[in-house]
């Protein structure tokens, strides 16, 4: 049977951009929690947490995890929320789901490329900088007990990491 490759890894590391390259690459679906929880509740991910708060928002990560495992989704590419692995019923519900990769990257990497970014309400903070150190530290630990394979990606191109999770992973995976 045909396992699910998951992408896990902080704010910022890439998970979005080599989810969907990698499914073309590998001619598989993709998903990304966040859209799922997007379009199920009907406004973006900053307004849940500005109306309902980050536990409600959560909750909505658990339930579409759930809910991929009910369907019995397979056979497909799935990016994750940055914060999602943190909860240990989450970290479970993902080994069930499938194969779990974490995209490693450094804090210096993370602030480079989110120093500009409006949509993430956790980094809306007055020194986004020390905060993405501070979190990351706090997470390190969730994100390597949920993985089953570790792979850094500072310096390194979509097309790189894409290959490099393909060569290491995707073999059993395709589409082919
Ligand atoms: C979060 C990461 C975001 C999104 C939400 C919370 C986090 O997803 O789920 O803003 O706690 O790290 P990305 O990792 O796709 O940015």
């Amino acid at each position: 049977m045909k396992n699910n490759l998951i992408l896990i890894g902080y704010m910022g590391c890439g998970k979005s951009s080599v989810g969907e390259r990698l499914s073309e690459v590998l001619s598989l679906p993709f998903l990304d929690t966040d859209r799922l929880i997007e379009k199920e509740a009907g406004c973006s991910i900053k307004e849940i947490f500005a109306r309902k708060g980050e536990e409600d928002f959560r909750g909505r990560e658990t339930r579409c995890l759930k809910e991929l495992l009910e369907k019995k989704t397979r056979g497909t590419v799935i990016s994750v929320g940055g914060g999602l692995p943190l909860r240990e019923e989450n970290r479970k519900l993902l080994k069930e789901l499938g194969e779990v990769i974490y995209l490693k990257a450094s804090p210096a990497t993370i602030f480079e490329r989110l120093k500009t970014d409006t949509t993430r309400p956790l980094l809306q903070v007055e020194n986004p900088q020390k905060e993405i150190e501070l979190m990351l530290k706090k997470r390190e630990g969730f994100y390597q007990e949920a993985a089953g394979t570790v792979l850094w990606v500072d310096d390194k191109s979509i097309e790189q990491i894409t290959e490099e999770i393909r060569r290491q992973c995707g073999n059993e995976n395709s589409g082919d």
